[in-house]
């Protein structure tokens, strides 16, 4: 009988579901407004030569919170996690998810401080697919 083995759909409870709410909801903020921002680009810059600057200050507001809202929100899933059931495989991913983190974190700040557009574009690039890489591995990490 191996009926007993089926995981049956279930709902998360009440805490999970405000947790991992306020989790994906900054994630969208994070990683999808990079991606919006990116491709709005093009317009902006018809705007005016100072526009793409302002639209990015105007961006960071935004991001700057929704990343440490994940991070905060991250650890709390973390510790909700049961680490005595994990398997070696989901520690590994957790690992390489903190990595890809800094490195969304370090690229986007990166980003910011750089002087030349290549620079800019260099930063941005590595922030963006780190922050996409970083969902990737979230999302497997919930199973
Ligand atoms: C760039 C930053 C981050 C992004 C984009 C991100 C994104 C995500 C996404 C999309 C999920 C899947 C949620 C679901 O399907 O229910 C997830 C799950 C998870 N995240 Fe993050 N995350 C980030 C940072 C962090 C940090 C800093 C931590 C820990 C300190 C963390 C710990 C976790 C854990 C443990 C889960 C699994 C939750 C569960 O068991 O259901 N995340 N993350």
């Amino acid at each position: 009988m191996h009926l007993l083995a089926i995981d049956p759909p279930h709902l998360a409870s009440g805490l999970a579901v405000v947790q991992l709410t306020l989790h994906v909801l900054a994630a969208t903020i994070w990683v999808g407004g990079q991606l919006v921002v990116a491709g709005l680009l093009p317009t902006v810059r018809g705007l005016g030569d100072s526009a793409p600057r302002q639209v990015a200050k105007a961006f960071g507001r935004l991001s700057w919170p929704a990343y440490w809202l994940l991070i905060a929100t991250g650890v709390w899933n973390y510790l909700a996690v049961d680490h005595k059931v994990a398997t070696n495989g989901w520690n590994a991913v957790f690992g390489i998810k903190m990595i890809l983190v800094v490195a969304a974190g370090l690229g986007a700040y990166l980003h910011t401080r750089a002087s030349t557009p290549r620079g800019r574009g260099i930063y941005a690039g590595v922030g963006t697919l780190a922050s996409i890489a970083a969902l990737v591995m979230g999302v497997a990490l919930a199973g």
